[in-house]
C-alpha cells in the first residue's frame, strides 16, 4: 500500500488531474487548513494561545522554471514579513527543489541565502525540507554553505537512511539546527533501512547521540515525528545523561496527533506544530496517505454522501 501511493504521488498525469476531485479537495483539508498564507497564519491562533510555535510550508517541488522558482522565493519573503508583523513567533520550511535544484544549484542557493538573510533580520528561521534520495547529497551541500554564514537555519535528515549518521558527523564541526524524521520517500534497501522496528532504533540512537554530543552548544534539535513513544523514550534516555527536555523540540504537521500536540506542550515540552498550506498539494498529501493506510479509508469515506 505504502509503495503504491508513493508511486501515485509521483505520477505527473494523476498530479494534474486528482486535485480537481471535490472529494480529494475535501479530504485533505484534514492536513491543511487552507490555501492561502492567510488560512496558514489564521490557524496559528489555537497553537499559540496553547504555547505552541509554528513553521510554514507553502506546498509545491519539482518546479523546472527559475522563473517560478523566483516567485516562490518572492512568496516566502511575503510571509517571513507577514510572520514579524504578527504577534505570534512562526518560522519558514521550503523544499530545495521548490526553488529552482533541478536547474541550477546556485540559482536555489541564492533564494536561500536571501531568504536566510530575510529570516535572521526579522527574528525568524529557515528550514530546509529533505526530499527524495536523489537531492540528499545536493541539500546538504546546500546546508553546508548556508550554515557557513547564516546562523539561523536549519536541516531536516531522515533516520531512514544509511548514510544520515555520517552526514550528522558531517555537520558537527558547523553547530547544525537538526530537524530529524523517520523519512517519507520510498527508498531501496541498499541505501535505506526498510524496517519499522530499524528505523525507529536508528531515530533514537541518532537522536541521543545528537543531544549528549552537542550539550552545551548553540544549536536546536527537533524530533520531527508523531510517535509520542519513541520521543518519551528519547526524552528518558537523554534524560538519564543529564539532558533536559528543552534541549529538544518536537515538531508535528498540522492535523496529526492535534491532541497529543497540546497535551505535550501542556506537559513542559516544546512543541512546534508544521503548517503546509497552497494548491500543490497532491504529492505531499499523498505522502501523508502512504504513512497511515487508515487515511486511506478515512479519505473514501469521504465521497460517501
Ligand atoms: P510513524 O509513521 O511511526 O507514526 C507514529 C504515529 O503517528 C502513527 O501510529 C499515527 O498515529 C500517527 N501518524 C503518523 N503519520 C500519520 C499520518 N500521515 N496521518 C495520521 N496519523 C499519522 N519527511 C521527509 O522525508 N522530509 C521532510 O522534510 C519531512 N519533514 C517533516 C516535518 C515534520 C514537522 C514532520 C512531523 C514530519 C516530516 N516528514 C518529513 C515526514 C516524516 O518523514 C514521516 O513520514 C512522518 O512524520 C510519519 O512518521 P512518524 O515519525 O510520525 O512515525
Amino acid at each position: 500500500m505504502r509503495a503504491v501511493l508513493l508511486w501515485l504521488a509521483r505520477n505527473a498525469w494523476l498530479r494534474a488531474r486528482l486535485p480537481k476531485l471535490g472529494f480529494m479537495r475535501r479530504a485533505v483539508r484534514r492536513f491543511m487548513p487552507g490555501e492561502t498564507m492567510d488560512d496558514a497564519l489564521a490557524a496559528a491562533a489555537p497553537l499559540d494561545s496553547a504555547g505552541i510555535g509554528t513553521l510554514y510550508t507553502h506546498l509545491g517541488e519539482n518546479l523546472t522554471s527559475l522563473e517560478a522558482a523566483e516567485g516562490v522565493a518572492d512568496h516566502y519573503a511575503r510571509l517571513l514579513d507577514r510572520i514579524a508583523g504578527a504577534r505570534f513567533d512562526g518560522e519558514i520550511s521550503v523544499k530545495p527543489t521548490q526553488l529552482g535544484l533541478d536547474r541550477d544549484f546556485g540559482t536555489c542557493l541564492g533564494h536561500l541565502e536571501r531568504l536566510a538573510e530575510h529570516a535572521g533580520r526579522t527574528g525568524s528561521w529557515l528550514w530546509l525540507d529533505m526530499e527524495g534520495s536523489a537531492y540528499t547529497e545536493l541539500t546538504m551541500q546546500l546546508y553546508e554553505r548556508l550554515r557557513a554564514t547564516h546562523t539561523r537555519t536549519g536541516i531536516c535528515l531522515q533516520a531512514y537512511l544509511r548514510r544520515t549518521a555520517a552526514d550528522i558527523e558531517r555537520l558537527r564541526p558547523l553547530d547544525p539546527s537538526i530537524r530529524l524524521v523517520k523519512g517519507a520517500y520510498d527508498e531501496p534497501p541498499a541505501i535505506a533501512f526498510t524496517n519499522r522496528r530499524t528505523v525507529d532504533a536508528s531515530y533514537a540512537g541518532l537522536s541521543v547521540a545528537f543531544l549528549v554530543e552537542t550539550s552545551g552548544r548553540p544549536v536546536r534539535f527537533g524530533l520531527g515525528t508523531h510517535d509520542v513513544a519513541l520521543i518519551e523514550l528519547i526524552a528518558a534516555q537523554a534524560g538519564a545523561q543529564g539532558i533536559g527536555r528543552d534541549a529538544f523540540e518536537i515538531q508535528m504537521l498540522y492535523g496529526i496527533r492535534t491532541a497529543e500536540q497540546f497535551r505535550l506542550a501542556a506537559a513542559g515540552y516544546r512543541v512546534q506544530t508544521l503548517i503546509a498550506y497552497g494548491d500543490a498539494w497532491y504529492p505531499w498529501y499523498m505522502r501523508r496517505l502512504a504513512e497511515r493506510p487508515a487515511n486511506v479509508a478515512f479519505a473514501l469515506r469521504s465521497i460517501l454522501p
